[in-house]
């Protein structure tokens, strides 16, 4: 491992560069005609979508006295939080350790190690918690062995939140109005922190989420996951259940071919959230005629190359988009029915609040 000389004071003309992603117009089949819908590119940030809130995290602990000057910042990741806090590390000089877990991709691996952090891998999932439990376990650990280090807990932490005003206030002067934001969620840091300001700017603005099949976030059972980024296995406190007006869950085949479809006909992807979010976003267009449309895609196509657009990783894990629904199924409420394909939910509660009888959980 290269050791990095990091200033106590970092690089802060670094910050200059974050934000100010592009806009693009999507306009393709997905996976059939539609009228468009706009997507903010934030794998085209520099430290990609997740450096906003890395860097927002940071400046909030160093404020309120919970980061010293120079002391290390321990995280759990599945990547791209990861590279969002390696450049917020090296911009406010702090070494960054990450908690990482064999499923992350060799690249992504070689990507953060080269930008300085170090990582720490687990290599098997917990039995109650998944990969997140496990990553959380093994940080805990290293966070009694590393006395002045910061966790910044992005599932928690409102900074997370409050790092994506950066991204509302872009789309704000990029568009002209908007009716249906869709995004996806995973700690629920972008979701909470953009539809907030822009629902102050246009009142009327309705909010779509965006989940992985086997995510318990919004109240389904959480089974293992081939899709990485969105979807989890806890239940993150940042996630604004009240701002949904509704949620989807997306399997992995319906992902991966609407990157595929993105890719080849439109130039603009990315993995697995992104492939989610646009065949969303295509379906909102298509049954809000008039409507404006927008999504976030949270980083572009080249983590995933050995995945999302792998012939032989799709034949692999059965990823047939013959088998790709054009619509979702209805369910009444999360727990009324297992989603294992794309199906949408027009009730949001958080699911720690119980209110609706529990789908079994197999053991
Ligand atoms: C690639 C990717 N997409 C989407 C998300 C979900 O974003 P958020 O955590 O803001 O809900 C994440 C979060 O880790 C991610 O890494």
């Amino acid at each position: 491992m290269t050791t990095a000389v990091l200033s106590p004071a970092g690089n802060r003309e670094l910050l200059a560069l974050l934000g100010r992603t592009p806009l693009a117009r999507v306009t393709v089949d997905l996976p059939c005609p539609q009228p468009g819908f706009w997507a903010k590119l934030e794998g085209l940030g520099v430290g990609g979508m997740k450096a906003r809130a890395a860097v927002s995290m940071l400046l909030g602990a160093k404020e309120r006295g919970e980061l010293r000057p120079g002391a290390p910042v321990v995280e759990s990741t599945s990547g791209t939080l990861g590279i969002g806090l390696a450049f917020a590390g090296q911009a406010l000089g702090h070494p960054i350790v990450l908690v990482g877990d064999t499923e992350l991709e060799p690249s992504m691996r070689q990507l953060l190690r080269a930008y300085g952090a170090r990582l720490e891998l687990v290599d098997r999932p917990a039995a109650e918690g998944g990969w997140q439990a496990a990553r959380l376990a093994r940080l805990r650990e290293l966070l009694t062995s590393l006395p002045e280090a910061y966790w910044p807990d992005q599932y928690n932490n409102p900074d997370n939140i409050a790092g994506y005003a950066s991204l509302a206030a872009e789309l704000a002067v990029q568009l002209d109005h908007l009716d249906v934001l869709v995004c996806s969620v995973g700690t629920g840091g972008h979701s909470a922190g953009v539809v907030g300001p822009l629902r102050r700017h246009w009142p009327g603005l309705r909010l779509i989420g965006v989940d992985a099949t086997g995510s318990t976030i919004f109240g389904q059972p959480a089974r293992p996951r081939l899709m990485r980024g969105l979807g989890s296995s806890i239940h993150p406190r940042n996630v604004a259940y009240d701002a949904f007006d509704e949620v989807h869950w997306v399997g992995p085949a319906e992902a991966a071919d609407a990157c595929r479809r993105l890719a080849v006909g439109n130039f603009v992807s990315g993995g697995w959230s992104t492939g989610a979010v646009a065949l969303v976003a295509a379906w909102a267009a298509r049954v809000h005629p008039g409507a404006v449309v927008a999504t976030v895609f949270p980083d572009g196509p080249h983590r995933y190359l050995g995945t999302v657009y792998d012939d032989d990783f799709a034949a692999a894990h059965g990823l047939d988009p013959a088998t790709v629904a054009t619509r979702p199924v209805e369910i009444p409420h999360p727990r009324a029915v297992e989603a294992t394909g794309w199906a949408r939910c027009r009730s949001v509660t958080d699911p720690l609040e119980r209110r609706t009888p529990r789908l079994e959980e197999s053991p």
